[in-house]
């Protein structure tokens, strides 16, 4: 490895598992100091324990007091620094419009839009002051069809127009916005794949 993240610092939200451990474990090989958080401390600790620089909070960020704790722990375990933010976890309900509830609304916004939104916000200061780089993971059905996904690609079309928007107005601060939209993916070979 190139060590091309040595000194770096990453926040990876849902970096206990999936698309999230796989991020967070390259940049940890790289050299980077990871933080990864998710619901689940048993799937956390393991990924901790697997690999030296990476760490974990507990943490629902559906709920803001515990976006909160995320942030308290960049501030006190790294100074504040943070250079890569991944705004990765999420969750992909598929229901039809004839048996959605607005529950299924709430949830699906609650996890892929309002806690991404709530994470960027309050890490927000760490980012301005590193000139740091904000991913945000959507998905390749934000911009195509998808049955029975309306809550999940409507999320995601609203992730992806927070991306350009933020990318426009943080370029003259020196931070960059992306979006990334991974097609069916499954690190799991049992998983179920879905077609659009
Ligand atoms: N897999 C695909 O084919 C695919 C395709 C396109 C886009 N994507 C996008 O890529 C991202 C990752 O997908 P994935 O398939 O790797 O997902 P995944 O395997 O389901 O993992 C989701 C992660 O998010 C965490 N998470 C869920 N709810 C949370 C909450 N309330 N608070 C904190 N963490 C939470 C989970 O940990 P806990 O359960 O422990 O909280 C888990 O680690 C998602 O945004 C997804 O929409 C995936």
């Amino acid at each position: 490895m190139t060590q091309l993240f040595k000194n770096k610092v990453a926040l990876v939200t849902g970096g206990g598992s999936g698309i999230g451990r796989a991020i967070a474990e390259s940049y940890a090989k790289e050299g980077a100091k990871v933080i990864i958080a998710g619901r689940r401390e048993e799937v956390l600790r393991e990924v901790s324990e697997a690999n030296e620089t990476i760490s974990y909070v507990v943490a629902d960020i559906t709920n803001s007091a515990d976006v909160t704790k995320i942030a308290e722990a960049i501030q006190s375990d790294f100074n504040g620094h943070l250079d890569i933010l991944v705004n990765n976890a999420g969750w992909a309900p598929v229901t039809p419009l004839k048996e959605l509830t607005i529950a299924d609304y709430d949830r699906a916004f609650a996890l892929d839009v309002r806690a991404l939104l709530d994470v960027t916000i309050q890490t927000l200061p760490f980012i301005l002051q590193s000139k740091a780089n904000i991913i945000n993971l959507s998905t390749v059905g934000a911009q195509h069809r998808g049955p029975n996904m309306s809550m999940y690609l409507g999320a995601k079309a609203a992730v992806e127009n927070f991306t350009r928007v933020w990318a426009m107005e943080l370029a003259n601060d020196g931070v960059r916005v992306n979006a990334i939209a991974p097609g069916d993916f499954s690190i799991d070979p049992y998983a179920p794949i879905w077609s659009f």
